[in-house]
């Protein structure tokens, strides 16, 4: 997502208007551009309070919590000789095994359905302290279908998010959802797909406007397409209208305390996920990404300095197979890259613009076989050496193969940020395999560890 939909709102508004007063009648609300402008400057008072003045804290933080994970994972397992790591692709078989400390957090409890609400407890990183619906009721979604937009059917995914207060929402049993326009979701909820196999496909995709403490997990989001736009609810309290969206399967914008963790998500029209116009306080874990080109967009037009008040986590995220770019592509804004594996790229695998701040700790980088492809980092070519120079993009304890390359950047190189960030180090590199090993969607079965 490039552009405000405002703008191409207000020409469909005056050209129109005089054809659609009941819509805009609707329950005598503000016109939609007056209602999106006064929620937008509501989040960004939100966003401003976000935002963390010492972020190198929470990178510590994070780090004392994965390498603690860890090293109670491998004191537990017992080892095995010679040939018994996996090889990539094999399917693991052994007991449940949580190789980082949001998995650590619940995966492994086999009574993980009876208290469902406890997973908020698990968010680590910039997303710390999302609680979703945690508090709220419990919503089961038993139809899958999506034909109303605007007065949405009692037990569909779209009347459940669209409803006021927090709510937790679960699926009734696994189904197929495709979305007819974007769900947009209210502040306040957990969208947890544990239990089944939720595949959110073919239709329209996820948008978070303006919200605040948003968990979407457990689900798989496939082949989501531009949608034409139209008339859509966004709460129980207000619909409008809305210009086609571009087709990004899960779009975050203006908005903070969001969490994403264990999506599989792949072959989007747009961006797989997009989180832009300042959007914060965000962590996106344990996902596994597979064939699409634009993967991840933090920061989304040039001309957004609220961008800068981005802080986002990605970590235990597998980048895999035919993957093109943009994991992600990052404009302004503060970025921990940590314990993610790179094992697929075609043109690069992180990129930036604006000043961004990248920090990669305990990543594996596995370039392509093309020697033109080796370069990890990508810096939009109309930028001068002598500008980029000045970004602070480091590369801390990760492991480079097949000849990959990252080129760091900053005081000198970056030698300030390492100082800061030798203090509490990373889960090394050489174990992302196993801390990414249980990625993506997990169909989860109440009763069992999942
Ligand atoms: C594993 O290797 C160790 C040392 O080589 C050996 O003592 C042990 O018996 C082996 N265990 C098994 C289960 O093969
Ligand atoms: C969401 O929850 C927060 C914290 O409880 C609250 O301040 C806020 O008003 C809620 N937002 C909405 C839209 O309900
Ligand atoms: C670039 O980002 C760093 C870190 O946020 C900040 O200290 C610096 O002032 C920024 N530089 C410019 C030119 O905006």
């Amino acid at each position: 997502m490039e552009k405000p939909s405002v703008k191409w709102f207000i020409l469909f508004f005056f050209s129109f208007a005089a054809l659609i007063p009941t819509l805009m009648a609707s329950g005598g609300q503000d016109s939609d551009e007056v209602y999106w402008r006064k929620r937008g400057a509501e989040a960004r008072e939100r966003i401003l309070k976000a935002y963390k003045p010492n972020p190198v804290e929470v990178i510590h933080h994070f780090n004392k919590k994965t390498r603690e994970a860890l090293e109670r994972h491998l004191a537990e397992t017992v080892p095995v000789n010679a040939t018994g790591r996996r090889s990539l692709g094999a399917k693991y078989r052994g007991p449940c095994a949580a190789t980082n400390p949001i998995d650590r957090c619940w995966r492994c409890d086999p009574k993980w359905a009876d208290n469902r609400q406890r997973y908020a407890d698990c968010v680590q990183g910039f997303g710390i302290g999302t609680t979703g619906g945690k508090g709220g009721p419990i919503y089961i979604v038993t139809d899958s279908s999506d034909n109303d937009m605007v007065n949405p059917k009692p037990g569909t995914l779209r009347h459940a998010v669209i409803q006021n207060g927090p709510l937790w929402i679960i699926f009734g049993g696994s189904m197929n959802i495709r979305l007819n326009q974007e769900l947009i979701v209210a502040s306040n909820k957990t969208i947890d797909g544990r239990g089944g196999v939720v595949h959110i496909m073919n239709g329209a995709g996820i948008t978070l406007q303006n919200v605040q403490n948003v968990i979407i997990s457990n689900l798989k989001i496939t082949n989501i397409q531009k949608s034409t736009g139209g008339t859509i609810r966004d709460s129980v309290d207000h619909f409008g209208f809305r210009t086609a969206a571009d087709g990004d399967a899960v779009s975050i914008y203006g908005s903070h305390n969001i969490w994403l963790d264990h999506l599989s998500m792949s072959e989007g029209q747009d961006g797989l996920i997009d989180a832009v116009m300042g959007s914060t306080a965000i962590t996106i874990s344990n996902c596994h990404f597979i064939r699409h080109d634009k993967v991840l967009l933090f920061g989304g037009r040039d001309g957004d300095s609220i961008d800068s008040k981005m802080q986002i986590t990605l970590a235990f995220n597998h980048f895999g197979h035919y993957l093109v770019q943009r994991m992600p592509r990052c404009r302004r804004g503060f970025f921990h890259l940590v314990n993610n594996d790179y094992t697929h790229w075609l043109m690069y695998a992180i990129g930036g613009s604006h000043n961004a701040t990248i920090i990669s700790q305990g990543n594996q980088y596995i370039a392509p076989d093309l020697a033109d492809k080796k370069l990890v980092t990508h810096r939009e070519s109309d930028t001068p050496e002598s500008e980029w120079k000045k970004w602070t993009w480091v590369s801390d304890h990760d492991v480079f193969k097949n000849g990959a390359i990252f080129i760091p950047s900053g005081d000198p190189n970056g030698a300030a940020t390492y100082a800061a960030l030798e203090k509490i180090k990373p889960a090394p590199g050489n174990q992302v395999t196993l801390m990414t090993q249980f990625s993506g969607h997990r169909a989860c079965i109440p009763g069992r560890p999942c």
